[in-house]
C-alpha cells in the first residue's frame, strides 16, 4: 500500500488559524494506515505513516508566501540577516532570486543546487515553508527609501520592554517552518551559505510546537505556561479576515503582510508556584481544555460581560484574553502563529524558555501596537513576561512559479 502524498495546503484549507489541525495530518494517516492493511506489522504501518508526513509539501510560488496561515509546523527557524557593506538594491535581488529559487527547490524536496551539505537527504521536505520579509533598515541600503511602506514605521517603545538590540531587528527576517528539525535546519544552513558575501546572519532563534500525530485528537497546541493557545485567532472565513491581515492598496506590498517578531522570555518559576485555579483567571480560560471561564468549551465565544454568584465578573478585569480582545481594542485583530522556545538557563539561573510570538497583520499600527499598549500597562499576564526582543517586517507577497520574493519591490 502506498500512502498518498499530503499537501498541507490542502490539507489546511480552510482552517487556516494557526495551530488548529497540525495533529490531524500525522496521527490521522498513522491510524488510517493501520486499519487500511490489518496483516502490516506496527512498525511496517508506522513507516508508512512517518514517510508520508515527510513526502507533505506545500509550494513555494503562490500569491501569499507560505508559513503564514498553514498551521504552526514542528520546528522553526528565525534568522535575521543585513547586508553586507557596500551591497544595494542588485545585491539585494540577486540574493532573494537565489533564495526564492532555493526556497522552491527545497519545499518540493529537492536538494539545493549551490551551497548542498546533504543534511536532509533522507527526508521529504515535511511541510517544509519560507517566509521573507524586509526590516526598515534595508530600504536605505538598497536605495528605495520612497518606497519604504508608513506601516513599517518603528513599533514604539513599550513599558517594561527588557529589549536586546543585538537580537532585534535586521535588514532581512527568515521563517523556516518543517515538521523535522533536521531538515529546517538544513534548509537555514543553505540560505546562510548562499548569502555569503551579500548578508551576514544578526541573529538567530530555533522554536518548536506540537509534533503531528502525538496527541489522540487534532488540537490547538499548548504552550509552555500549559496553555491552550490560538483559540481565538481570526479564521479566515471570518468577515473582514483578509483586510485585517493581508495589506490592500496598489503598490508592492498588496498580498503581503507585517510580521511583529517578539521574543518573549516566560518567569516560569514564578509562574509554576501559581496554583492552577489563579493561572486561569490570569488568561481568562480553562488549563484543562481552553473554554472560557465565563462557561461553554474552547470554541464558545467568551463573554466578557458574565457575573458569578457573587457579581463578580467571571473574566476578570486583567485577565489576558479580556485585554487583548478585539471587542476591547477597536477591533484591532492580527493573526498569532506563535512557537517555543527553550535554550536552557539564562543568566540569573532561571529557564530561558518561553514564546517566539508572531503577529500577522495588515497594518501594525491598528494591530499589534494598540493591544500591546494595553497589555503592557493592565494585563495580568504581563507579571509572567519579559519581551526580550522584537522585529517588524514587511513580508511581501508570495512569488509566481519562476519569480521572486520582493520582485514588484526590486525589479
Ligand atoms: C508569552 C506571551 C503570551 C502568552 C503566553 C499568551 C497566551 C495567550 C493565551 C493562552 C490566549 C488564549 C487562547 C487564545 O485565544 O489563543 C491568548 C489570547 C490572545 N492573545 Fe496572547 N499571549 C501572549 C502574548 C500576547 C501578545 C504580546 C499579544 C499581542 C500584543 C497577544 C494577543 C492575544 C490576543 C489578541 C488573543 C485573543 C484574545 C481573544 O479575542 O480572545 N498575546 N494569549
Amino acid at each position: 500500500m502506498t500512502a498518498t502524498p499530503l499537501s498541507r495546503r490542502a490539507l489546511l484549507g480552510g482552517v487556516g488559524a494557526a495551530g488548529l489541525t497540525v495533529g490531524v495530518a500525522g496521527g490521522a494517516l498513522g491510524r488510517e494506515a493501520l486499519a487500511a492493511d490489518p496483516t502490516a506489522d506496527r512498525a511496517g504501518a508506522d513507516e508508512r505513516a512517518a514517510g508520508a508526513l515527510g513526502r507533505a509539501a506545500v509550494p513555494f510560488f503562490g500569491p501569499r508566501q507560505a508559513g503564514i496561515t498553514e498551521a504552526a509546523q514542528a520546528r522553526v527557524q528565525w534568522a535575521a540577516f543585513d547586508l553586507a557593506p557596500g551591497v544595494g538594491r542588485d545585491g539585494l535581488r540577486q540574493l532573494l532570486r537565489q533564495w526564492s529559487a532555493t526556497a522552491a527547490r527545497l519545499a518540493r524536496g529537492e536538494t539545493a543546487e549551490a551551497a548542498e551539505n546533504q543534511i536532509a537527504l533522507d527526508a521529504g521536505p515535511c511541510g517544509l515553508t519560507f517566509t521573507f520579509g524586509f526590516g526598515a533598515a534595508v530600504f536605505e541600503k538598497a536605495g528605495l527609501t520612497d518606497r519604504r511602506p508608513a506601516a513599517l514605521a518603528p513599533l514604539p517603545a513599550f513599558p517594561e520592554d527588557a529589549i536586546d538590540p543585538a537580537r532585534s531587528e535586521g535588514d532581512l527576517w527568515v521563517q523556516i517552518g518543517a515538521d523535522d528539525a533536521l531538515v529546517v535546519f538544513h534548509a537555514f544552513r543553505v540560505l546562510q551559505r548562499q548569502a555569503a558575501g551579500l548578508a551576514g546572519l544578526r541573529w538567530q532563534m530555533a522554536g518548536f510546537s506540537r509534533t503531528p500525530g502525538a496527541t489522540e485528537r487534532p488540537m490547538t497546541p499548548r504552550n509552555l505556561m500549559g496553555q491552550i493557545d490560538g483559540t481565538g485567532n481570526p479564521k479566515p472565513a471570518d468577515a473582514g479576515f483578509e483586510e485585517k491581515v493581508f495589506a490592500g492598496g496598489s503598490d508592492w506590498m498588496r498580498g503581503g503582510t507585517y510580521a511583529v517578531v517578539r521574543r518573549i522570555r516566560m518567569l516560569l518559576d514564578n509562574w509554576e508556584a501559581l496554583p492552577t485555579d489563579r493561572q486561569e483567571r490570569v488568561i481568562g480560560r480553562r488549563k484543562s481544555d481552553g473554554g472560557p471561564l465565563s462557561g461553554g468549551s474552547e470554541h464558545t465565544p467568551v463573554d466578557l460581560t458574565a457575573t458569578g454568584a457573587d457579581g463578580g465578573l467571571l473574566i476578570p478585569a486583567d485577565a489576558h484574553v479580556r485585554v487583548a480582545a478585539p471587542a476591547a481594542n477597536g477591533g484591532a485583530t492580527m493573526l498569532r502563529r506563535g512557537f517555543s522556545y527553550a535554550d536552557g538557563m539564562a543568566a540569573d539561573g532561571a529557564p530561558d524558555a518561553g514564546l517566539l510570538f508572531v503577529a500577522y497583520q495588515a497594518d501594525p499600527g491598528k494591530g499589534f501596537v494598540p493591544v500591546q499598549r494595553k497589555l503592557a500597562r493592565g494585563d495580568g499576564l504581563s507579571r509572567f513576561l519579559r519581551h526580550e526582543s522584537s522585529g517588524l517586517y514587511a513580508v511581501p507577497p508570495g512569488a509566481p512559479e519562476g519569480g521572486y520574493v520582493g520582485q514588484q519591490l526590486l525589479d
